[in-house]
C-alpha cells in the first residue's frame, strides 16, 4: 500500500466500502444523505485532484448511503483543467487500493435528442472518445491495451434499469461522446456527433471509464441532461445553465441511485 492509501484507510476508521460514486453536477447534494459520514477534503489526500470548477466541491465522503457502505467523490478533475486525461488516475488507484471494486460515475451532459430534454437522465451504454486524448498514453506496460468492448458493466446497468422501473423514473439510454471542452461544441460538431451515433455530449467521465477498466473496476455511468446541445435551440450554452439545470435531472438520478446502490 502506498502512503495515500494508508492515510485514507486510517481516516475511514473501519469503514470498508466496495462501491464508490463520482458525483457530477447536480448530484453534489447526495453527500448529505450519507449516514455517519467521514468527510475528507481532497486537499488532505495526496494524489487527489485540486479541482477548480465551480459547482464541484472536492471532498471524499464515506459512510452509509441507504444502508450501503459507500465512498462518494464530490468533485472530479477534468481534462480541460489540467491538459491531463489521467488526472483522476491517482485517486482511482487509491480507491482500488482501499478495496473499491465498483465505480458509479455521474455527469452533466448536453442532449442530442429533442425527446431527451433538460431534466432527463441517460444511462450510458457506450462512448465515443472524440478528445484526441487517452488517460493511458504513456503507460509503459502492456496493460495499457485495455479492451472496452464491455466497458459499461452489464450487471450494474441492469440494476440501474430495475431501479428506474421500481421508482417510476424515466431512464433514457444512449452513447456519450467525450469532447475535451472547455468551450462548448459548435452546431456543426453536434451535427457530426449525431451522424456518428452519439446521443449526448460532455466533457468528462470517459477517461475515468478507461482508467476504471485499466484498474479492473466494474464501472457504470449516468448523465444528467442539462441542455439540448449546441444549435438545437436558438440560445447560447453556458456553464451557468449547466449549474442551474443540473438539480432537475440530479434529483431523478438520485432516486435511481438510492434504489440501485444495494444491487450493484
Ligand atoms: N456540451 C458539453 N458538455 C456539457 C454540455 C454540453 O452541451 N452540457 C453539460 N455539459
Amino acid at each position: 500500500m502506498n502512503k495515500a492509501t494508508d492515510m485514507l484507510v486510517e481516516r475511514l476508521a473501519g469503514r470498508a466500502p466496495t462501491v464508490a460514486l463520482v458525483l457530477g453536477s447536480g448530484l453534489g447534494g447526495l453527500v448529505d444523505e450519507v449516514a455517519d459520514p467521514v468527510r475528507i477534503a481532497y486537499a488532505e489526500l495526496p494524489g487527489f485532484p485540486q479541482s477548480g470548477v465551480t459547482g464541484h466541491a472536492g471532498e471524499v465522503v464515506a459512510g452509509d448511503f441507504n444502508g450501503v457502505p459507500v465512498l462518494m467523490l464530490a468533485g472530479r478533475a477534468h481534462y480541460y483543467e489540467h491538459a491531463n486525461a489521467a488526472a483522476m488516475r491517482p485517486a482511482l488507484e487509491i480507491l482500488q487500493g482501499i478495496g473499491i471494486t465498483t465505480l458509479m460515475l455521474t455527469n452533466a451532459a448536453g442532449s442530442l435528442e429533442p425527446t431527451m430534454p433538460p431534466g432527463s437522465v441517460m444511462l450510458i451504454t457506450d462512448h465515443i472518445n472524440f478528445s484526441g486524448s487517452n488517460p493511458l498514453v504513456g503507460e509503459p506496460s502492456d496493460r495499457r491495451f485495455v479492451g472496452l468492448t464491455q466497458a459499461y458493466d452489464s450487471d450494474m446497468r441492469a440494476a440501474l434499469e430495475r431501479a428506474a422501473q421500481a421508482t417510476g423514473t424515466p431512464l433514457h439510454k444512449g452513447v456519450y461522446m467525450w469532447f475535451s471542452g472547455p468551450s462548448f461544441e459548435t452546431p456543426a460538431e453536434i451535427r457530426m456527433a449525431r451522424i456518428v451515433g452519439a446521443n449526448a455530449v460532455g466533457m468528462s467521465t470517459v477517461p475515468e471509464v478507461i482508467l476504471a477498466r485499466f484498474l479492473g473496476l466494474r464501472v457504470a455511468a449516468c448523465s444528467v441532461i442539462t441542455n439540448l446541445a449546441a444549435g438545437m435551440t436558438g440560445g447560447e450554452l453556458s456553464h451557468q445553465e449547466t449549474k442551474d439545470m443540473a438539480p432537475l435531472g440530479g434529483a431523478r438520478l438520485a432516486a435511481i441511485l438510492r434504489e440501485a446502490i444495494g444491487e450493484f
